[in-house]
């Protein structure tokens, strides 16, 4: 397994260009199972995540061909198998979003149920009942989910008690095969999801309310779609981490080929703690501050603050001065790199799903261990301002989520090197 060293206390200077988002990306790779023509996929972000899926798709039947690094065309008119195997759904969650389209399509599949995740329970409860609501007989059968809808899917009201971005989107993709009206009320309003709402009304889906409380979709009655060429949106967490690198290190930098409009509540977040930011139209330099003070933060569902940006604070808190608290809303186990964070010398008690960070603390360099894709770029962070050398370990966390890491610190002054063969 390959490992990270770090070597901290540098400054940084420059900019980075930001990839494709990868939770835009999966549900349109899904979405592909929708479409009677081979789908072009452009500004795809070259990630282990992106990948699995891709390779998913390809054991079920569909063809793909990479037209270049960042650049695939899918082709899913030669799926023969609906079997979405424990194998894979184990090393990604995200595997789930096949369940929808897959059952529009085909009016049968298996996935295999996710099981245990690092950051808590994360449950698919939403997904099945929502199926069901739509005329699935489910059953769950040797951790399988065994969908069968020999009829087709029939539009229907479909509430969600809590707000589910991967379970709106199975919606989404289901109800657009299914015969009648769908009505998804208290959906996600994440950008991802209404890049997939926005792909599918381009390509003559009847599909509207996206970003609001309640989207409204009217099926084709198992008519497949044409889908014409697509360009994934620029990925607002990946973004966030660079701004974050900039921050803890109190450096000028500038994050390029973003939309501004998805950074809004991590900028609100930034300027509290002291910094100023120039926003342009897919542009944003963050510039060093003179004091960077404590804040406080509780994750939620967008437009508020993300979950998968709640790592990266916190390895930012402990170098602002004074008592942060980052409450985690979302996901209750997701707090694992506390411990580690710890290791580097950080100052930080938590109760339950609320975080106490008492800064500045000069942090220490020291082995640690990735255990989740957020937590693994927090550490990251943390090895920037740490004396010494950082070694972080099981970064194929990180390899999951984050393109070319390494040469994009390098690239605005991080003294970064990969290793193989990591041994701890
Ligand atoms: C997606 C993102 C992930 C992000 C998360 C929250 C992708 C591929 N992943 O994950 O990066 O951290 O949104 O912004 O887009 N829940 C249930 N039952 C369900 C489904 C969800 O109880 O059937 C709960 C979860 O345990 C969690 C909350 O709902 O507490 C939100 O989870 P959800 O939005 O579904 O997360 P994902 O779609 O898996």
């Amino acid at each position: 397994m390959d490992y990270l060293q770090i070597e901290g206390n540098h400054n940084l200077s420059g900019s980075v260009t930001i990839s494709g988002a990868k939770n835009a990306a999966l549900p349109l790779i899904a979405m592909t199972i929708l479409a009677k023509n081979s789908v072009l996929l452009g500004n795809l972000p070259n990630v282990v995540d992106v990948r699995v899926l891709i390779k998913l798709l390809v054991m079920l039947g569909a063809n793909s061909i990479d037209k270049d690094k960042n650049t695939i065309e899918i082709n899913t008119n030669d799926i023969n198998n609906t079997k979405v195997v424990y194998d894979i759904v184990r090393k990604m969650r995200a595997s789930i979003l096949l369940l929808g389209p897959l059952l529009a399509r085909f009016g049968k599949c298996q996935v295999s149920l996710p099981g245990g995740c690092a950051i808590g329970a994360r449950p698919v409860d939403l997904h099945i009942k929502a199926m069901q609501n739509m005329g699935a007989k489910i059953q769950i059968k040797n951790g399988y989910i065994n969908a069968t809808a020999p009829k087709g899917l029939k539009g229907s009201n479909i509430i969600f008690d809590k707000i589910t971005v991967t379970g709106t989107e199975n919606v989404i993709m289901a109800a657009t095969l299914a015969k009648g009206k769908t009505t998804i009320i208290n959906p996600a309003k994440e950008p991802e999801v209404i890049q997939l709402c926005d792909v599918l009304k381009q390509n003559g889906v009847d599909i509207s309310g996206q970003g609001s409380d309640e989207i409204t979709i009217i099926g084709t009655d198992g008519e497949l779609i044409n889908i014409a060429d697509i360009s994934i949106i620029p990925d607002r967490i990946e973004a966030g981490t660079y701004l974050c690198a900039g921050a803890i290190t109190n450096s000028t930098i500038t994050i390029k080929n973003i939309i501004p409009k998805h950074l809004e509540a991590i900028l609100n977040k930034l300027k509290e703690i002291g910094f100023n930011i120039n926003i342009d139209k897919d542009s944003i330099t963050i510039f060093k501050s003179k004091e960077l003070n404590a804040f406080e933060l509780t994750t939620s569902e967008y437009p508020g603050f993300p979950t998968d940006m709640q790592a990266q604070f916190m390895a930012l808190a402990t170098q602002c001065k004074g008592v942060s608290t980052i409450k985690e809303r979302l996901f209750e186990n997701r707090f694992m790199h506390v411990n580690e964070l710890q290791r580097l010398g950080a100052n930080i008690s938590l109760l339950g799903n609320v975080a106490n960070i008492n800064g500045k603390t000069n942090l220490i360099g020291a082995d640690v261990m990735a255990t989740d894709l957020r937590a693994s770029s927090a550490l990251v962070l943390a090895g920037l301002v740490a004396s010494g050398e950082t070694k972080i370990h099981r970064i194929y966390h990180l390899d999951r989520g984050y393109e070319k890491i390494e040469d994009k610190l390098s690239k605005i002054g991080v003294h970064i090197k990969r290793f193989k063969n990591d041994r701890v």
